[in-house]
């Protein structure tokens, strides 16, 4: 069974937050976390949207902090799904900062990859409705989540196969 797709377009969500002296590290500036949390609410709120129901995060990646955000910036994160599979899918995160006392243009901040999966009420993965790509940058945004998919897949099975291979040499030696 294979669900009706939905446009990129219709998922698509944005939180904005202004960052507050709770939110900062020892350093002064926000604290990591704070953002990862940002990030993971929002595409949570993408993953929901697009499949129509609860989802949980499987795996985030591919975090990356591109400057540090400071008390008082008005910081926005924005989601998209690139891509979906059978029951789970790549939702993309762009975070941009505009501080609270300069005039300046938006500037991003921090990027990240998280993969949710869909759950239906007895918390199994349930079918997710393909994604559609609109637009160009949609496609190819499509076609690099398909790259880090199979990358992901990939690095999981050859750390289990060296943990097998690791517990049979074990239990060869004793
Ligand atoms: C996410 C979860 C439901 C996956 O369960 P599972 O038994 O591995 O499910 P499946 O093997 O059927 O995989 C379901 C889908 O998730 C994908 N998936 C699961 N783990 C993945 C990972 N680490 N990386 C990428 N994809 C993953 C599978 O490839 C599959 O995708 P597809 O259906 O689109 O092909 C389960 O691990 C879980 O409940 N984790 C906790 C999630 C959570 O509570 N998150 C909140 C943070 S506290």
């Amino acid at each position: 069974m294979t669900l009706e797709g939905r446009p990129t377009s219709a998922a698509q969500t944005s939180l904005s937050r202004i960052m507050t002296a709770l939110d900062t590290n020892l350093l002064g500036t926000v604290h990591g976390g704070v953002i990862m949390k940002l990030i993971d609410d929002v595409a949570g709120a993408v993953a929901q949207r697009h499949s129509g129901g609860p989802a949980v995060t499987a795996t985030m990646d591919e975090m990356t902090f591109l400057e540090p955000v400071h008390v008082g910036d008005l910081v926005h994160a924005s989601g998209r799904v690139n891509w979906t599979g059978r029951t789970s899918m790549e939702v993309g995160v762009r975070v941009v900062a505009e501080p609270w006392n300069e005039v300046r243009p938006a500037a991003a901040v921090a990027t990240a990859y998280l993969v949710f999966v869909a759950l239906d009420e007895d918390g199994a993965p349930r079918l997710v409705p393909p994604v559609l790509p609109e637009t160009e940058e949609d496609r190819r945004r499509f076609a690099e989540a398909k790259i880090r998919r199979t990358h992901r897949l990939a690095r999981r099975e050859a750390i289990l196969a060296s943990r097998r291979q690791d517990s049979a040499a074990a239990g060869g030696e004793s």
